[in-house]
């Protein structure tokens, strides 16, 4: 028997508890604010704490992170360090993600956000030039995890000329890649759409930034996945202002929800979705979740593992 605290409302679908039970059979679940009469489960599914959370029981030896990323479940002083923490991985998800990022490309082919602003002035000005073909268009893709990967390798398959940076090295078919701090340059040198998919960590904060900027071909589209911190927002109203960046699409925010005040909301080549670029698929999710407690069972290396456990407190 497994005893899981469910503390995110992804999780609280049937469609999600019967493809957990379905690989877990004995698992015994609770959707938060319910919980054992006991207080104690094995693990915890959750996004991001509330605040406030109850106190995390003694008997907890993971934490699963019910997203791709889980830089704000690292940095939460409430996990003690001697809990694992793991983050979901979602083909699922991926596939939304390459979805948005190809949509944000086609919109570049297509002149997108110089119409939306034509028409929202009452402005009949047409471009007559050759349209750029897919091929033309280059696309820069930050992060090579399993979630980039299928960015990129979407792309390139829709015929976009893709390049791609990750930390270290990596191969993939069909897409040019680079790692290392040169590498980041020479990856996003001459890009149409720059896409980031990085991990939020403390050497990848700010990484959207003046100079990274001015190595695009100017207009060119930034389409943010990732997390705000990984974006200057001084350093992007400066390249919309200045015409470098042609239009920003923005899914990620420093605060959420943004600030009402905020202008972000108000410029006119800024697109913002509210954190809902990909978003973890039922099935996806609980297969996820299942191999985590499959490896914590078993004692096996945890998948999707973020931060290992200070101490020896973890198998079933
Ligand atoms: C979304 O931001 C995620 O990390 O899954």
């Amino acid at each position: 028997m497994v005893r899981v605290l469910l503390a995110d409302p992804l999780a609280y679908g049937d469609e999600f508890g019967a493809a957990l039970a379905g690989w877990v059979p004995d698992v015994e679940s609770w959707r938060f604010p319910d919980g054992p009469a006991d207080g104690n489960y094995d693990v915890l599914a959750v996004w991001k704490l509330e605040e406030p959370f109850p106190d995390l029981p003694e008997s907890l030896k993971l934490v699963f992170c019910f997203g791709a990323g889980a830089d704000h479940l690292v940095a939460d002083l409430r996990i003690p360090a001697h809990l694992p923490i793991v983050r979901l991985i979602d083909d699922g998800q991926a596939a939304e993600l390459a979805d948005y990022a190809c949509h944000a490309a086609f919109a570049f082919l297509l002149n997108d956000q110089k119409y939306r602003i034509d028409q929202a002035h009452g402005i009949w000005d047409p471009v007559f030039a050759r349209r750029r073909t897919r091929a033309d268009a280059r696309v820069a893709v930050l992060g090579l995890g399993p979630i980039g990967s299928t960015v990129a390798t979407t792309l390139a398959a829709a015929g976009f000329t893709v390049r791609a940076w990750s930390r270290t090295s990596r191969c993939l078919p069909g897409v040019e890649t680079f790692s290392g701090q040169a590498g980041l340059a020479d990856c996003v040198y001459g890009a149409n759409i720059l896409v980031n998919l990085l991990p939020l960590a403390p050497e990848t904060v700010g990484i959207l930034s003046a100079p990274l900027f001015a190595r695009l071909t100017p207009g060119a589209y930034l389409v943010n996945l990732g997390r705000g911190g990984h974006l200057d927002e001084v350093a992007l109203q400066n390249a919309l202002d200045a015409g470098e960046i042609g239009c920003a699409f923005l899914d990620a925010f420093a605060e959420e929800p943004l600030p009402r005040a905020h202008w972000i909301w108000s410029h006119e080549r800024v697109r913002i979705t509210p954190h809902i670029g990909g978003l973890p698929t039922p099935a996806g999710a609980a297969r996820s979740l299942a191999a985590a407690i499959e490896a914590l069972r078993t004692a096996a290396p945890l998948p999707g593992l973020v931060r290992a456990a200070a101490a020896t407190k973890t198998s079933l």
